[in-house]
């Protein structure tokens, strides 16, 4: 329970400005984009600095005060929802960019950094950082590291932990732990880094990161290509495959999304006269010497009848343009209804037989509800939207999802698929981690936990269940 005497060590610790207990400050930093769970932090702090942080932490631990770790608030797993008088940790203030090393490729940067700043700051030295996703003007590294974060150039270049080279993380207990500084290689005993990636800020705050950069892709090449049936899209990527050529993005859409982003996403356009049942977003470097690589691959995916139209962007505008039908789908979803989002992975051969099994569940969900499918095909990582009209009563339509993301889950787990490949567990799928973890994995997680966090006080009632 949060007294004066508690708000009175932070103001002197961070200063008045840096503690907020006002309503709008505590409705703001209380969730994340999920807004399903009623935001009620007791107050906000924000630290500007490591040794800020560890103080909070060692003050918090002391008096039983539960902390809710913060970054951009972009979450799609209500893991930053601080709903029962937590207290918000925002790390904001943490916005250094501390070094770049062009010649190592290495950039160690402040956890509160956004991605995009990470992004612009590499391409100032000629160099790439290859995390990618729509949020990445409001997401922090911190964040991306937190959940683990994978985006639309996974197929490429990995996830955030193919990215993180060294982290700084303050414990539960308050201490500052430096793990791999930025090495490469370093075979000394466990990788003690690799736990707090993904940790969803239930191990540790991290404070710093020193992230890899890669040499610039070659110019992209971007295509959007319609197609008549599932089952032809694996078959698509076979071809990418086989040819050889390096893809940067394999994503895909439905017409029912592609419609969504026609109808709410500024300036969208559809590429093509006639609406497609499916549409892939192609992304291909170019081959060495400016040897092109689209269009000879398109013709041969046209030679083996996979695609129906397609589309090659002539320009960086162009390029932007066919991004946006896939970029725009989350936040054109959220003007169209309310929504429930999954977030689930399987093994690629088995996506058509997925699909082909979830259409009976398709059929029979209530006829007012959509179920949009989108998603970041190429890395067997599909988003299952439920959307529903406003009109609807948001608790009752959130019930009614459920009982059909039930049944989804249940045909995942037949799969030995997961229920979720990048957006993470947090507040919301806690009760279906078993549907993907075995009891056996769930105790040692636990284990783990209660090993740094005996007394549960870093992000409570995230990932386990209750
Ligand atoms: P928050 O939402 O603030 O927090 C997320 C979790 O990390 C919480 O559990 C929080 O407690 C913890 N946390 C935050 N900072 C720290 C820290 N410094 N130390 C310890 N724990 C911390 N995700 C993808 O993976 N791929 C996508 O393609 C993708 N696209 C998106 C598109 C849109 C439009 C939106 C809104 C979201 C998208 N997301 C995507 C989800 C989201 O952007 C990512 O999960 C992102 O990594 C979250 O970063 P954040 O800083 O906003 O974290
Ligand atoms: C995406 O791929 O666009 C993101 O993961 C966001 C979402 O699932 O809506
Ligand atoms: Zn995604």
């Amino acid at each position: 329970m949060l007294h004066e005497s508690h708000l009175a060590y932070f103001r002197k610790l961070l200063g008045d400005a840096f503690v907020l207990t006002g309503a709008n400050d505590l409705e703001a930093y209380g969730r994340d984009w999920t807004r399903i769970h009623t935001p009620k932090p007791a107050a906000v702090v924000l630290p500007a600095s490591t040794a800020d942080v560890a103080a909070l932490v060692k003050y918090c631990a002391a008096h039983q005060l539960a902390i809710v770790p913060s970054g951009g608030r972009t979450g799609l797993a209500a893991g930053a929802v601080a709903a029962n008088g937590e207290i918000v940790l925002s790390l904001n203030r943490l916005n250094q960019i501390e070094d770049v090393d062009a010649v190592g490729m290495t950039m160690r940067v402040q956890a509160g950094v956004t991605t995009q700043q990470a992004q612009e700051a590499a391409k100032e030295v000629g160099l790439f950082f290859p995390l990618d996703l729509a949020a990445k003007g409001s997401c922090h590294i911190g964040g991306n590291i937190a959940t683990n974060a994978g985006g639309v150039k996974f197929i490429r270049f990995g996830g955030m932990r193919e990215q993180v080279l060294g982290l700084e993380v303050v414990l539960p207990s308050g201490e500052i732990l430096d793990l791999n500084t930025g090495l490469r290689k370093n075979n000394t005993g466990y990788d003690l880094r690799q736990l707090f990636i993904g940790s969803e800020g239930t191990l540790g705050i991290v404070t710093k990161a020193t992230i890899r950069l890669t040499p610039p892709p070659r110019n992209m090449q971007v295509s959007v290509m319609a197609v008549r049936k599932f089952a032809d899209i694996p078959a698509i990527l076979g071809v990418c495959n086989r040819a050889g050529v390096q893809l940067t993005a394999f994503e895909f859409f439905t017409r029912e999304a592609h419609e969504i982003v026609l109808q709410h996403a500024m300036g969208a356009r559809s590429p093509f006269a006639e609406i497609s049942p499916y549409y892939v977003l192609l992304e291909v470097e170019e081959g060495p010497s400016g040897q092109q690589v689209m269009e000879p691959l398109l013709e041969q995916i046209f030679t083996e009848d996979l695609i129906t139209d397609a589309v090659i962007a002539q320009s960086s505008a162009q390029a932007k343009e066919l991004w946006g039908l896939r970029e725009n789908i989350t936040e054109s979803i959220a003007k169209h209804g309310h929504v429930r989002k999954n977030d689930i992975s399987l093994a690629i051969n088995q996506l058509t037989d997925f699909i082909a099994d979830l259409e009976p569940i398709v059929q029979s969900a209530p006829k007012d509800m959509q179920l949009v499918i989108f998603g970041h095909l190429g890395d067997g990582n599909l988003h299952i939207n439920y959307v529903g009209p406003k009109s609807q009563d948001f608790a009752a339509f959130q019930a009614r999802a459920r009982e059909v993301e039930l049944q989804v889950f249940a045909l995942l787990g037949r799969y030995k698929g997961s229920i979720s490949a990048e957006h993470g567990i947090g507040l919301l799928k806690t009760k279906d981690l078993h549907f993907s973890r075995s009891d056996a994995e769930i105790a040692l997680m636990r284990q783990i936990k209660s090993l740094l966090d005996p007394k549960g006080l870093l992000n409570p009632g995230k990932i386990f269940p209750g």
